[in-house]
């Protein structure tokens, strides 16, 4: 990865946080973006020096839309996104309510594509990004209505971004990851008690009977944004320890 520049969405915790130390260890210049002040300032002191910080929250429609602005005063050119950030709000369709519908949107779709579209001058060619949807979007799964709704999005743009942008030589695939130990569990809204038993309910489907790691996803986020991955496009990769067969 070596002279490459690498932009990161949601890049101070969990899968965002673990591709930022792969890519950077593997000789990337990393940018990373976030929102929240606490966890941006410990993804300070964990990520090497050379990994540069920015606030930026997707779910605001003009900070998205100034992320290319934001980008340009760092470097002139991003050979890979990964637009990673996201958010889950997980319950029953009576308790789902239209902010937790906007919220999730927001954040999980409506950034990354208007981001996209700011930081479009900035790709050269070749380049390549990677959009992070989950597993969720092809299982029905209570609970989960509107967030697997946002992925399946996530999924769609990943399909007709990457005919729209490959005549200019920018390759567009999606992962969709199944459950990854990382932070975003505390942030789903579940009773404690609720969480444990959606926790081992979901390490139960796998085929490993675990979870995985953010660094085993990092890791094919790191093959995708390589020039290893060059003849792979508008794909849709699984990493979920088998979840959807069972
Ligand atoms: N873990 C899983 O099992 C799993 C499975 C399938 C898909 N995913 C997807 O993987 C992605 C990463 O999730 P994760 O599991 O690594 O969770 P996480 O640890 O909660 O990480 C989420 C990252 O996104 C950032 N973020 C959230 N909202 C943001 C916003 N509005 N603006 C900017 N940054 C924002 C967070 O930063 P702040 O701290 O600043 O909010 C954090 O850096 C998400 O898109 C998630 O849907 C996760």
């Amino acid at each position: 990865m070596k002279n490459k520049t690498i932009l990161i969405t949601g890049g101070t915790t969990g899968i965002g946080l673990a591709s930022a130390k792969l890519l950077s260890a593997a000789g990337a210049k990393v940018i990373v973006t976030g929102r929240n002040p606490t966890t941006l300032a410990a993804a300070r002191q964990e990520l090497p020096a050379n990994v540069l910080i920015l606030k930026s929250d997707s779910g605001n429609l003009a900070d998205a839309q100034a992320l290319g602005t934001e980008v340009k005063k760092l470097t002139d050119k991003i050979d890979g996104i990964f637009f990673n950030a996201g958010i889950g709000q997980f319950g029953p369709i009576e308790a789902m309510t239209p902010q937790n519908y906007d919220d999730m949107f927001n954040v999980n779709v409506r950034g990354p594509y208007f981001q996209l579209q700011s930081l479009l001058t900035l790709l050269p060619n070749p380049s390549a990004i990677v959009l992070n949807a989950s597993v969720v979007a092809e299982l029905g799964f209570p609970t989960t209505t509107i967030y697997a709704a946002t992925k399946a999005a996530v999924v769609s743009l990943g399909k007709s971004l990457a005919v729209e942008l490959a005549p200019r030589g920018v390759r567009v695939n999606t992962l969709s990851p199944g459950p990854i130990t990382t932070p975003i569990y505390n942030k789903l809204g579940f009773p404690p008690e609720a969480q444990k038993g959606f926790e081992d309910h979901m390490a139960s489907m796998s085929l490993f009977k675990r979870f995985g790691t953010a660094e085993e996803v990092a890791k094919l986020v790191r093959f995708l944004l390589s020039d290893d991955s060059s003849y792979i496009i508008g794909e849709n990769i699984t990493i979920d320890g088998g979840v959807r067969l069972t």
